[in-house]
């Protein structure tokens, strides 16, 4: 069986976007493979600086994989830094990772383009996240468009280990959905807490109405007739609807007598009817964070073991290791 493993950074609330495009696929790709799931808090800490923060978004990315219904008793659910192994592969990893090749990296380029704090932690992230994924001998590494670069350097970091020390790592795979959803946020770029454009479908009914209500369209009055395509209320609403409730939103549009508060109220009740239930389980778990925190010890348990056997080769083929 190919052991699939995949990352989600806790930086803030997973929102629409991060749930649709990778939540939920990793969800049911984690139903035919034994997976690796895991909390990437170290990487949030290139961008977060408060330990509140750090603590909330991670049981809350926690609390998100649990309401969407991973089964933690077929897959391994954890926290990246409960593994700290990793960080000491990440040094090895270092020692054979081509200046360049991060230097020249679109994402790191992106990042120090537009944020103030250019940390070193930014530059190394894709270092830290190949030893994320060979430290667990993973197979199939699931992941948006943007991330495919990172694979193919943590292919490259992987392939020159082993042949400058012998055979340790398995080699990765990206598996990259072709036909995977892009879903628009409320300004139509594409949804991202980098752009506060989000819809944060676990939040409060209060912060949920308040982004529907923010979502941008034109300024067309009420009475006339509204094209459908080209309005951000109606993209969201299609991704979430059946047909039948598409269609029939398509048409009130069509008829005019229509205004976009009728369609944000109608997108608002159906994300509420949609997630009734993960949304009910995400706050159950949130006021009960024991129970979050004991499923995160028990797969940091799983996740070490995997980690240990793995360090222990790579340690001895490094000639670390006292004869
Ligand atoms: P953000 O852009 O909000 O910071 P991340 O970069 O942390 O989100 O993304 C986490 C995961 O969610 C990635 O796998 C990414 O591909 C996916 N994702 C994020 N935003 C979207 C979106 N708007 N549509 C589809 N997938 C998304
Ligand atoms: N960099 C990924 C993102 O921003 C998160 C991540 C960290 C990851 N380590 C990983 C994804 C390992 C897959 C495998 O979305």
């Amino acid at each position: 069986m190919k052991r699939v493993l995949t990352g989600i950074q806790s930086s803030g609330t997973p929102h629409l976007g991060n749930i649709l495009g990778a939540m939920l696929p990793a969800i049911e790709l984690s139903k035919k493979n034994e997976s690796f799931l895991f909390i990437a808090d170290l990487h949030a800490l290139t961008t977060l600086k408060n330990k509140d923060m750090v603590k909330k978004n991670s049981l809350e990315t926690a609390a998100a994989w649990l309401a969407f219904g991973l089964d933690t008793s077929k897959n391994v659910l954890y926290k990246q830094s409960d593994v700290p192994k990793v960080t000491e592969l990440m040094w090895y990893l270092n020692c054979v990772t081509p200046y360049p090749m991060l230097a020249n990296a679109h994402s790191f380029k992106d990042k120090s383009n537009n944020l103030s704090d250019v940390n070193a932690g930014l530059f190394t992230y894709p270092v830290l996240m190949a030893a994320d994924i060979i430290l667990y001998n993973a197979d199939i590494v699931p992941v948006g468009k943007d991330q495919v670069q990172h694979l193919e350097i943590t292919r490259d970091i992987a392939n020159k280990f082993n042949s400058n020390f012998g055979e340790t790592f398995v080699i990765p795979e990206a598996r990259v959905e072709e036909n995977a959803l892009i879903i628009p946020g409320t300004d139509g770029r594409k949804m991202s807490k980098s752009y506060s454009n989000t819809i944060n479908i676990l939040g409060s009914e209060n912060t949920l109405k308040k982004q529907i209500m923010g979502i941008i369209t034109d300024s067309k009055d009420l009475k006339e007739p509204k094209d459908p395509s080209s309005c951000n209320v109606f993209r969201i609403y299609e991704l979430l609807a059946s047909n039948f409730e598409t269609e029939k939103l398509k048409s009130k549009y069509k008829n005019g007598g229509f205004g976009y508060g009728h369609a944000k109220k109608e997108l608002l009740e159906l994300i509420v009817k949609r997630f009734e239930k993960p949304r009910k389980k995400f706050n159950e778990l949130m006021d009960c964070p024991e129970n979050i925190n004991r499923e995160l010890k028990r797969g940091s348990e799983i996740a070490n073991e995997t980690a240990n056997n793995v360090l222990k080769k790579v340690r001895q083929n490094l000639g670390l290791v006292r004869a």
